[in-house]
């Protein structure tokens, strides 16, 4: 079976997307530092895919620990890279320990791999669109100045794949736009785990709806939206994971030349009102909120054009909010009864 070296493996997305790895025959090892994760996801994931995968506890800032790592495992055929911090406010506060972090990674790993026959998966954002000026927003769409330093390191690194490639790569790679990644496995096994107070809205949620938090606060109701509420493209972490599986699979093929980028969302926009009434519809929780002021480098709105991911990744999303909100209630409600 094809190795695949999923970095950041044990975070929420990597997490779901090593299931869906082996659910398509791929052998996944996984790398972490556990900075933003937790080490017993491994048991989680072993109640689902039925055995521990390998796992390396290592910084990927530590290059000649990411060398003896490329020595250890000579045959990798792909390599999914979703090893980054990834909260926007705090990117603002510590810009230096993002850039830091963020690229010493990337590089790290793309240059200890170099010269080997590589498809390399990179987690990207649409935070990369900052406000679209049109909507739905195309993967051709202008890149736009970034709202944060976080969003700096995916535009950035973008780039330095871009430039690797037109220097002639052994690597194919492909970018991964997202949008907004929520929901749960359907086991209830694994989700997403926020550290300390939730920066996004569907853990705040559930927090709320479970007695964690007092109340959400809906940043504004004063936006150009039909509701007032910002819109985002809300995507089942499942259906995300199981775009990874496919842009490998493109890969493999003989056609995929060098370089390409795929919006992963589904492509309708939901507002913070109307995700909140989802909730409470699907799973029966009356939520307590209120409107509040506008969060600092908040979009307006954005949702993503997905039909080059349909036409051309051969993937597209299969669950909608419902079973998004009901799963995330489902993972608040083991993760409140079994603490990891
Ligand atoms: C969504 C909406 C808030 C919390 C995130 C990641 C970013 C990228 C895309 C990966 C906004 C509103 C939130 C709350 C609220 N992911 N909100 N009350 O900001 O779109 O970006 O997904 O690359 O890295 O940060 O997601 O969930 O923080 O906010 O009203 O308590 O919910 O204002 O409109 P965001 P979010």
């Amino acid at each position: 079976m094809a190795k695949i070296l999923v970095t950041g493996g044990l975070g929420f997305i990597g997490s779901h997307t090593v299931v869906e790895l082996v659910n398509s025959g791929y052998e996944p090892i996984i790398v972490d530092d556990l900075s933003n994760s937790d080490p017993k996801i491994i048991d989680q994931l072993a109640k689902i895919i039925g055995y521990k995968p390998p796992f390396y506890k290592l910084d990927l800032c530590d290059e000649q620990g990411v060398k003896e790592l490329a020595v250890k495992e000579p045959d990798i055929a792909g390599i999914i890279h979703f090893a980054a911090f990834k909260a926007v406010g705090e990117s603002v506060q510590q810009p230096i320990k993002y850039y830091r972090n963020n690229f010493y990674s990337l590089l790290n790993v793309l240059n200890a791999f170099d010269g080997r026959p590589v498809n390399f998966v990179f987690s990207s954002s649409c935070t990369v669109y900052g406000q679209p000026d049109k909507l739905p927003v195309t993967e051709s769409a202008p890149v736009k100045a970034a709202e944060s330093p976080y969003g700096n390191t995916k535009q950035i690194a973008e780039e330095i794949l871009t430039d690797m490639q037109k220097a002639g790569s052994s690597y194919k790679v492909i970018s991964l736009r997202y949008f907004n990644p929520v929901g749960a496995h359907s086991s209830g096994l694994i989700g997403e785990l926020p550290i300390g107070v939730p920066q996004n809205l569907v853990p705040f949620i559930t927090q709320t709806a479970i007695g964690k938090r007092e109340k959400i606060t809906v940043f504004g109701n004063d936006y150009n939206t039909p509701d007032g509420s910002c819109i985002r493209d809300y995507i089942h972490v499942v259906d995300l994971a199981k775009a990874h599986v496919a842009a490998l699979k493109l890969m493999e093929t003989e056609t995929f030349k060098g370089y390409d980028v795929f919006n992963i969302g589904t492509g309708q926009g939901s507002s913070v009102l109307q995700v909140i009434h989802a909730f409470e519809q699907s799973t029966g929780q009356k939520l307590n909120y209120q409107i509040g002021p506008r969060r600092d480098g908040d979009v307006e709105q954005v949702w993503g054009d997905v039909s080059k991911s349909k036409n051309i990744l051969k993937w597209q999303t299969e669950l909608n909010l419902d079973v998004m909100m009901q799963s995330a209630w489902e993972w608040e409600k083991y993760i409140a009864q079994n603490p990891l």
